[in-house]
């Protein structure tokens, strides 16, 4: 079995985008600028965030980061967009999700100027992925493509499992992993919460991604031996011997399927890393005009 390092990987990704920054910056060119709204004080959120600014110092980035209450209302939240789509000196932004719920997440991606949507929520986005087109990628999903890329894991033909269907993650993973290249060319089965006999067709997997949000959910039992397992499970678990009272927990029982598998990435430190810089490619990209224009 062989660990598969984002935290290593990302760190690497991330030195290449400085040094791309520095050369940029030395043509007399401006640093990629990226902006974050953050509504509320969910932790997970406020840890994601505080992530992704950090790397943004790490790659060389400006960040800026706007805070608001839950209290904040959704045209507020549309009146900052607007602002943010018509601000020269910004390349790209995200809004860090969930929304309370008086706000629709819907309209606010929809709202954002896709050429700037470094998530690649927006509609235009996701349908361009899905025919092949250049886009920004969703942050996790490109974070496991790039994990499975260098790892050299040969995916052609693997019968590859994703378990949830989300919009972030479950669907737009589902649909790289059927692209008609490497990393892709697999046969792709999603598993949602309506699937019947879950525990059978992840034994039949070359590949899993677990992408559900239950902690433990895939057990060695549902393991084919040599199978590929991506972990993308992040819930916080009580946890009374650390300061913080939890530590993160992925949705696969590391403990007794990591013995079975090929390669498996772990909780934390394996996909996690991985969006975050994929959100930094993203935000490279848009300040180069690699995608639009
Ligand atoms: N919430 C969970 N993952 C993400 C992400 O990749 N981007 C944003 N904006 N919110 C999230």
């Amino acid at each position: 079995m062989e660990l598969i390092d984002g935290k290593k990987i990302s760190d690497d990704i991330k030195k290449e985008i400085a040094a791309t920054v520095e050369q940029m910056v030395a043509e007399g060119k401006k640093r990629p600028h990226l902006a974050a709204i953050l509504v509320g004080h969910d932790g997970g959120s406020e840890t994601y965030v505080a992530h992704k600014v950090k790397a943004c110092e790490q790659c060389g980035f400006q960040s800026t980061l706007i805070r608001y209450e839950d209290s904040v209302t959704e045209e507020e939240l549309l009146e900052t967009i607007k602002k943010l789509n018509a601000d020269e000196t910004l390349d790209g932004f995200i809004v860090q999700l969930p929304l309370p719920k008086h706000i629709s997440e819907q309209k606010i991606i929809e709202a954002i100027d896709y050429r700037k949507d470094v998530d690649g929520f927006h509609p235009i986005n996701v349908g361009r992925m899905s025919i092949g087109l250049p886009c920004f990628l969703s942050a996790t999903p490109a974070g496991i493509i790039e994990l499975l890329d260098r790892y050299n894991i040969d995916t052609k033909g693997a019968n590859c499992v994703v378990l949830g269907r989300s919009n972030i993650v479950g669907k737009p993973v589902a649909t790289l992993m059927m692209q008609k290249h490497q990393p892709g060319d697999a046969t792709v089965t999603v598993c949602h919460s309506a699937t019947k006999n879950i525990k059978e067709i992840c034994a039949q997997a070359d590949i899993i991604i677990a992408a559900l949000g239950k902690p433990g959910f895939v057990t060695a039992d549902m393991v084919k031996p040599g199978a590929v397992i991506i972990d993308v499970g992040t819930t916080r678990v009580p946890d009374a011997t650390r300061k913080s009272g939890f530590r993160l927990r992925g949705d696969v029982d590391f403990e007794n399927v990591a013995s079975k598998c090929s390669y498996i990435t772990p909780v934390p430190g394996g996909v996690g890393p991985m969006t975050i810089v994929s959100l930094m490619k993203n935000t490279l990209l848009a300040a180069r005009h690699e995608v639009y224009e």
